[in-house]
């Protein structure tokens, strides 16, 4: 179960929508257990396929809540959302960051509540409920599927700060890819940040 290269932003998988998966073959299985590996390693909250190259639409997650270990994968997703962004009530959003954008991260509202369906590995249906950081990251790994940064997301302002930050250390240019446990942790590339990124 070899951990795999995470793809910076840049590359093609990154930014068009996934294809579906018609079959859950031996393939698609070692997929998703390289996924859950390299995800732990690097160590994240969700990692979805585009992110290792490989525009299929299937991500994994793994959140400790303090209480609870919310943990899974996913096949061909579906999310709907509700509630209201944080933003227009309270101000200033938690801040995201993203595996295929390491070390930066960036405020970003999000809906409070999540439910994604889907089917896992054995066919059977998918129907988690999510509120909070679970509600982000599901969040996060659908847009992955689809073709979509949480960067593509950010107001004019932050985007073009987070840019400038990403153009200085070299993401998409110098560093087109990085391998967690080969190439560091996450936090490497940014010491001082915690890593709860997907
Ligand atoms: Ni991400």
């Amino acid at each position: 179960m070899p951990v795999l290269p995470i793809v910076v932003s840049g590359h093609p998988a990154l930014h068009q929508p996934a294809h579906a998966i018609k079959e859950s073959t031996p393939d698609v299985r070692q997929l998703v257990s390289d996924m859950t590996e390299t995800m732990h390693e690097a160590p994240g909250v969700g990692l979805a396929a585009p992110q290792v190259g490989v525009s299929l639409q299937v991500f994994v997650w793994y959140f400790d809540d303090g209480e609870h270990q919310h943990q899974g994968h996913v096949i061909n997703p579906r999310l709907s959302v509700s509630g209201w962004p944080r933003h227009l009530l309270w101000g200033e959003p938690d801040e995201e960051g993203c595996l295929s954008v390491p070390g930066l991260r960036s405020p970003l509202a999000r809906y409070p509540r999540a439910r994604l369906t889907g089917t896992d590995l054995e066919g059977k249906r998918v129907d988690v409920l999510a509120e909070g950081w679970l509600a982000r990251i599901f969040q996060h790994e659908y847009d992955h599927v689809r073709g979509i940064l949480y960067v593509d997301r950010l107001n004019n302002r932050r985007r073009r700060r987070l840019w400038a930050e990403a153009h200085t250390a070299g993401l998409g240019t110098t560093l087109t890819s990085w391998t967690p446990g080969v190439d560091g942790e996450e936090g490497d590339f940014a010491p001082g940040h915690d890593s709860a990124d997907a």
